[in-house]
């Protein structure tokens, strides 16, 4: 099934449109995967549309429901419908947190990391404080100690990507425990985006909701999930903010306003069907994503001047190119594979290229071969 290769052209993708330019390479960069949505998904588009009435909508309890079901099965997390609020999207939530800061606070975030969390801050005029990520024990992890030496006093906000965007970590318990342990400590409100929660390659790796751990945890923390990287929906743009304590969930709802607009309704149809009846598919996609996986790591071994660290989580490889110089990128767009800049990550992320490996084996093979003929003729 993911096997097929779909011509994606005249549909506006971003994927292709970005790059228009570079009329024959592949992308591999930004983050939706080159297949087909759960067949689930598709038929009850079809159903909603034939319908032909596209008015204001609601939630509907039953796809609360069904989150709430789905979280539960997948992370072991329960949650209830009073705790959720919609929005169109997790950049957007993140951009609405920040906004609940007075003017004069600033967050703090890891370094390299997915690019909205240092834009979201910077668009609401709150500062931003950041720590790079540390290769520990070959994985991305969070030096403790320089992560606490960085909060300054005005520090109020935590931003955390879990699992890590670009590095592919996926916390575990104590690590999240930890992070739990420090905000406590300097009073900072936790945002976790956990967009990626869903698609944990690594067997051995299990995702913990942060706001899972414990009551005191959870009363400062809003999660944030999504249908849209699970189930390759990002287009439909819909997202879900958790937030367990009521004043904290009121103060969200507040920075949000109306500016967030109202939701989409197929967006939500989308999400419900994927919910109730997506699993099955999801196994499978990951299976396939594993396999890819190994494609990439057999690429990166063939070629000891990159390095992999080892990826738990998305399916996105975070690629160690510095010994290629600054850059990198451009050498392998140069050779028809257009990646995303390391440096977009912001700090410690020069000299890297994020590769997004959710395609066709096919067309992953060829994006391999084309940077294999870059590295040969370095
Ligand atoms: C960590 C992370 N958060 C958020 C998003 C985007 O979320 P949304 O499309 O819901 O704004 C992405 C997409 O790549 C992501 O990787």
């Amino acid at each position: 099934m993911f096997d097929e290769i779909i011509d994606r052209s005249n549909t506006n993708a971003l994927k292709l449109e970005r790059y228009k330019e570079y009329k024959n390479a592949i992308p591999a960069w930004v983050a939706d995967m080159d297949f087909k949505s759960p067949e689930c998904v598709i038929d009850a588009l079809k159903e909603r549309v034939k319908h032909g009435v596209f008015g204001y909508t609601a939630i509907s309890g039953e796809l609360i429901e069904a989150i709430i079901n789905f979280i539960k099965k997948e992370h072991g997390w329960n949650t209830s419908k009073e705790w959720f609020t919609f929005t169109s999207g997790v950049v957007a939530s993140m951009n609405i947190v920040c906004g609940m800061l007075r003017e004069n606070e600033s967050t703090i975030t890891t370094t390299p990391i997915y690019p909205y969390f240092l834009s979201a801050p910077k668009n609401m005029k709150r500062q931003v404080e950041t720590v790079r990520m540390r290769e520990i024990n070959n994985r991305w992890g969070i030096d403790f100690d320089e992560f606490e030496k960085s909060i300054k006093p005005n520090c109020r906000l935590l931003l955390l990507c879990n699992p890590y965007n670009p590095g592919g970590t996926v916390f575990t318990k104590e690590e999240l425990l930890k992070i739990g342990e420090i905000a406590i400590k300097y009073d900072l409100l936790i945002c976790s985006d956990e967009i990626h929660a869903d698609l944990v390659l690594d067997k051995n790796a299990k995702h913990v909701p942060i706001a899972s751990l414990s009551t005191e945890i959870a009363d400062r923390t809003i999660t944030l999930m999504a249908p849209s990287k699970t189930f390759n929906i990002a287009g439909l743009q819909n997202s879900f903010a958790i937030t367990q304590n009521k004043k904290l969930k009121a103060a969200f709802e507040n920075s949000m306003g109306h500016i967030n607009g109202g939701v989409n309704l197929l967006a939500l149809t989308a999400a419900k069907a994927a919910y109730e009846n997506g699993a099955v598919w999801l196994k499978e996609v990951k299976e396939y994503l594993r396999e890819n996986l190994k494609l990439v790591q057999e690429f990166v071994q063939n070629n000891p001047s990159l390095k992999l660290l080892k990826l738990e989580a998305t399916y996105l490889a975070w690629i160690d190119c510095r010994t290629l110089g600054e850059n990198a990128w451009q050498l392998f767009l140069n050779g028809g594979v257009i990646l995303n800049e390391g440096k977009s990550f912001g700090d410690g992320g020069e000299g890297f290229v994020r590769l997004n490996f959710a395609m066709p084996k096919e067309v992953l093979k060829e994006v391999l071969a084309r940077m294999e003929k870059v590295m040969r003729s370095i």
